[in-house]
Order: structure tokens, then C-alpha cells, then sequence
């Protein structure tokens, strides 16, 4: 793994650079200072909020912990590390910068976050960061041009990116396995979660996201981050939401199993399932992502129709709303150095947006798909009461077969997640990939 990383590498920091050389030219800045971030302290506390590092300095080299470190871009010279260093011995002290990618950066060590802001460029200087990564004297902007401009293009992966979230794919799906196997041995919420973090070797704080882990009616919470210690009896069923991180790189991976027995609710997993994978067969270049978030709405639709759950038709279920009650989120996002990417609604690298389709206001990328993008393909169906609840007092209520409803609630809900790679011909299924392997 290591060597292929060190193989792809230097085309990565190349693109990198010049896409940060033409950032800077448009916006009219001479260079570019990219703050790795400090960890909020806690309230009249001395204790801090886990730290999470700025992904625009991830994007440059594979340190994801060395907060009060400094990533100096300057067009046309070799880009320099000002690395935070402490004289500490309360807490483990980054090691010394080592790997594929030192020889590419000028490497200064320093041994305060103060000492650091005085290694910053004088001249006009694109600062990005969150504001408490500054110190006395330096002042973040963030210059709106300059971020439109590099997230903009950061949509599309270089080789090297690809790589790594390939890798957290496979660990992701590893842990998976291991999930699946948990729930079906029957262990709660916090054992499963348990079990996942052993099989991926991170610690919640480290995975990329707070993964989801619900049992039975758990599923219909969409964000649902408790973990119950006991398994409720009978376990009828497990959706889980959760992904693994390499070097700064999410996966972002969802199963829906149901228990042995439970044969009815399998047999909707498995036309989610069809369905899904539909869907991730049209990532293809040219395609506006809202068509494959619409096309979901009237698969469901279909699905809705042709297991009973109601007696109209798909697109006359997708027109009065009834798919949205039981879909309320959007079919995906781009994904990479954060879960939820930015610029999921650019139009262009100046800032430019692509608004959502009226009536889907959670959808979270209407771009057009490229070669290179990474997107998540996350179709929903849930029994969620209170979607159901404001169903039921519409006039559409005529059309569902509520005690077919009542019936799945103790099921929750599912949702099937892949991650997904735009090429130039048929999509790669990095998630799907990873399994086949685990
Ligand atoms: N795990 C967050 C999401 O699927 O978007
Ligand atoms: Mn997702
Ligand atoms: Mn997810």
C-alpha cells in the first residue's frame, strides 16, 4: 500500500499545487497559508474537543494530527511544512515528520503555535483556517474566491486520493463483516459498535463520522447515535451506518440486514437493494446528480406499489409526496477529505450554485458528475411516525395501506449506501469492491 502511495503521490501534490497556483492568480494573492487547526478548549474547562485537521491541509500531505502546524504555498517554490512540534510531556508530542512525502516540503520545526504564526509569509496572504488557529497578529480570511476556487476542483480525485479511500472502503466493509456478524450472534447496539471498531482498528475518534448502529424501530432515526446495552428480543433487524478514515479519506457505508425469519422485511431489502444498484450504474459523466436523486423517488415508488404498501402508482406516489415521507433525505453526497464534501451544489469554480429540485430540500449535491468525483448512492425507505403521522392527515393517506405500514414499523427502516467513483465509462463501486474482498 505504502509503495503505491509513494508512486502516486507526486502527481497528487503537483495537481494540488497548481490548482492552489491558479486559485491564488485569479484571486490576487501571492501565496497561500493553510492552518492544520487547534482543538477547541471546553468550556471553564483545561480539557479540549477532540481535534479534527483543517481539510485543506490534509489535501496537501497525510498528517491528519499536527494541530498548530502550518502548510506555506507560495507559487514556484518547494511548499514548506511549519510543523508544531511542543516540548511537552503532558501529552504525546507529534513525531517528527517522516514518509513518502518529507522530501517534497521544506520542513521547518517549531515549538509554539506563536512561533509558528511568525514563519507566515508577509505579502498578500490567503489564510484558511478556522479562526482559533490563529494567534496575535494573524488574521484567517478565507478568501471566498480562493475557497470556490479549490473546492470547486477538489470534487475531482487524483489517483492518489482514490487510493486511499479505496483503503478505507476495505477497512470500512472489514468491520462491516464484522458488524453483521455481531448483530446475528446477537449482541446490543454497543456491542456491534464494539465489534466494528475491533475489525477496523479505530477508535471512534478517528472513524469519520458518528457511526449509526440501530436496531429494530432504531432505524426509522435517520441520525440515530445512541447505543443501547441490551438487544431488544427479538432483534428483527440492523441498519448500519459507519466508515473508516485512511491518511484524512472517509468511506461512508450502509447495510440494512434483517433476522433470520424475518423474511418479509428481506425481501424489501433485497428490491432496495436492486434498486440501489440501479442507481449506481447511472454515476456517469454528464449526468446532473439531482436525475439519479428523482429516479429513486420513482423506484421507490414502484417498490412501495409493488410490495402493498400502497395502491397507486409510482409517479403518481412521487407527485402527491408519499415517496417523501417515506425517503426524506437525499440520495447522496460527494465524499472524500469530509464525509459530506463541499461544493456539492457548484456550478462552476467562481461560486456559482445548481439549486436543488423544488420539494427536496435535503438533497446535498446537484452537480454534474465528472470522471474522478466520488459520491455516496444512499437510497432510503423508513417508517419514520412522524413523517407517517403527516401522511396520514393528507389526502394521499387514501392511497397507502396503513396496516401494511404499521406492520414494518417495527423494522425501522433501511438504507443501502455504496461509495462510488465517476469514470469515463462504467462507475467503479468502491464499496461493493471492498466487500467482494472482505
Ligand atoms: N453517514 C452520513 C451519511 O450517510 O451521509
Ligand atoms: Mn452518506
Ligand atoms: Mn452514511
Amino acid at each position: 500500500m505504502n509503495d503505491r502511495l509513494a508512486a502516486l503521490y507526486p502527481q497528487h501534490l503537483a495537481t494540488v499545487r497548481e490548482r492552489a497556483d491558479k486559485a491564488l492568480a485569479h484571486a490576487g494573492f501571492d501565496h497561500l497559508a493553510v492552518a492544520a487547526g487547534l482543538p477547541g478548549l471546553k468550556f471553564l474547562d483545561d480539557l479540549h474537543y477532540s481535534y479534527a485537521a483543517n481539510p485543506h491541509f490534509k489535501h496537501w500531505l497525510p498528517l491528519t494530527s499536527a494541530p498548530g502546524s502550518w502548510l506555506i504555498h507560495t507559487p514556484g517554490s518547494k511548499p514548506k511544512l511549519i510543523f508544531l512540534q511542543p516540548r511537552d510531556y503532558w501529552h504525546v508530542v507529534p513525531d517528527a515528520p517522516s514518509g513518502y512525502w518529507v522530501d517534497a516540503f521544506e520542513i521547518v520545526i517549531v515549538r509554539s503555535p506563536e512561533e509558528a504564526v511568525a514563519q507566515l509569509p508577509k505579502g498578500k496572504c490567503a489564510l484558511i483556517g478556522e479562526a482559533q488557529a490563529a494567534v496575535a497578529g494573524i488574521e484567517i480570511n478565507n478568501p471566498k474566491t480562493v475557497m470556490d476556487y479549490l473546492h470547486y476542483h477538489r470534487a475531482i480525485k487524483t489517483p492518489y486520493e482514490l487510493e486511499l479511500m479505496r483503503e478505507a472502503s476495505r477497512i470500512g466493509t472489514r468491520a462491516h463483516r464484522a458488524a453483521e456478524g455481531a448483530f446475528r450472534a446477537g449482541k446490543s447496539e454497543l456491542g456491534i459498535h464494539q465489534a466494528y471498531l475491533e475489525a477496523a482498528g479505530q477508535i471512534d475518534a478517528e472513524l469519520p463520522y458518528a457511526s449509526i448502529v440501530a436496531l429494530n424501530e432504531h432505524g426509522a432515526v435517520l441520525h440515530y447515535t445512541e447505543f443501547t446495552r441490551h438487544a431488544p428480543q427479538p432483534a428483527r433487524s440492523l441498519l448500519i451506518d459507519a466508515g473508516a478514515s485512511v491518511h484524512g479519506y472517509a468511506s461512508d457505508i450502509t447495510r440494512t440486514y434483517a433476522a433470520t425469519g424475518a423474511g418479509e422485511f428481506q425481501a424489501l431489502i433485497d428490491a432496495m437493494d436492486a434498486a440501489q444498484q440501479s442507481q449506481v450504474a447511472m454515476v456517469r459523466p454528464g449526468r446532473p446528480y439531482a436525475d439519479l436523486h428523482l429516479h429513486a423517488h420513482l423506484q421507490l415508488g414502484a417498490i412501495l406499489r409493488q410490495n402493498g404498501f400502497i395502491r397507486t402508482s409510482a409517479e403518481s406516489a412521487v407527485e402527491s409526496g408519499i415517496t417523501r415521507a417515506f425517503f426524506p433525505h437525499g440520495l447522496g453526497h460527494s465524499i472524500g477529505l469530509q464525509v459530506h464534501d463541499v461544493a456539492g451544489f457548484a456550478k462552476d469554480e467562481h461560486g456559482g450554485t445548481i439549486d436543488r429540485p423544488q420539494g427536496h430540500p435535503f438533497l446535498r449535491m446537484t452537480r454534474t458528475l465528472e470522471p474522478n468525483m466520488v459520491v455516496t448512492i444512499e437510497p432510503g425507505l423508513y417508517f419514520i411516525d412522524m413523517l407517517l403521522e403527516e401522511l396520514r392527515a393528507k389526502p394521499a393517506s387514501k392511497d397507502v395501506d396503513w396496516t401494511k405500514v404499521d406492520a414494518f414499523r417495527r423494522y425501522g427502516g433501511i438504507r443501502i449506501e455504496d461509495d462510488v467513483a465517476c469514470t469515463s465509462d462504467a462507475p467503479e463501486n468502491l464499496t461493493r469492491d471492498a466487500f467482494a474482498l472482505s
